[in-house]
């Protein structure tokens, strides 16, 4: 199975983005994780469309964008419009989930659901053949650098047998680390977020080959 490795800018220096996130296309990375935060889902604020549309220009990446905001529906055509490629809504904080990725999907875009630790992955039974990726939280949203919760191993594993031979992504975000990757990727992840473990690397360019297998 081919990983895809999708560094979250949380953990990079959003004085200088365009340089950040050069460094780690250049090196060979799939992906850019974009962490979106309301100050209500979860404690944090951080960025929106405006940001999104600014950095879209410069990059030839997979604009994926993890909305960890309530009642994500009031802003999906505005992140579609600054140019996302994946939107991907909490389960937690979308009550009409269905609806929600039906409208994602009927804007050309790739639709992903996340899960905090604590939801069953149950919740997405009957919505499956509605989403294109299930994001795994393997920490708590709201903050980067947190450590990677174990029995999250598990939870993947239950994921990839429940999906079948649909073609939906399995995605972890959190805590996710060179240590821990394999067990991630055995259990049937491919789609890795990684934060502080490229970003606060000290050569991200080589942090983003070795996630890659590359070197
Ligand atoms: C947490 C975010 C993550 C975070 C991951 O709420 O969703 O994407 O940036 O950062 P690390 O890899 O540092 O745990
Ligand atoms: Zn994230």
């Amino acid at each position: 199975m081919s990983i895809k490795l999708s560094p979250s800018i949380l953990a990079a220096d959003y004085g200088a983005l365009r340089e950040s996130i050069k460094t780690v296309e250049d090196a060979g990375t799939d992906y850019l994780h974009i962490d979106v935060m309301d100050g209500g889902f979860v404690p944090n604020i951080t960025v929106g469309p405006p940001v999104i549309s600014c950095l879209r220009g410069d990059s030839g990446l997979v604009f994926d964008c993890h909305l960890m905001i309530n009642d994500p529906d009031r802003h999906i055509d505005a992140f579609a419009g600054a140019g996302a490629d994946i939107i991907t809504v909490h389960a937690e904080a979308a009550p009409h989930l269905q609806r929600t990725l039906s409208y994602i999907r009927s804007l050309g875009k790739r639709a992903g659901v996340a899960l905090n630790p604590a939801t069953d992955i149950g919740c997405l039974k009957y919505v499956l053949d509605d989403l294109d990726m299930i994001l795994i939280m393997t920490v708590n949203p709201g903050f980067g650098g947190q450590k990677f919760i174990p029995a999250m191993v598990g939870k993947v594993r239950d994921t990839k047998a429940m999906i079948g031979d649909r073609p939906i992504d399995i995605q972890v975000d959190g805590g996710v680390t060179l240590d821990n990757l394999k067990a991630i990727t055995d259990a049937g992840a491919n789609v890795i977020v990684a934060g502080s473990a490229v970003f606060r690397a000290g050569d991200p360019a080589l942090a983003v080959r070795r996630f890659k297998g590359l070197v």
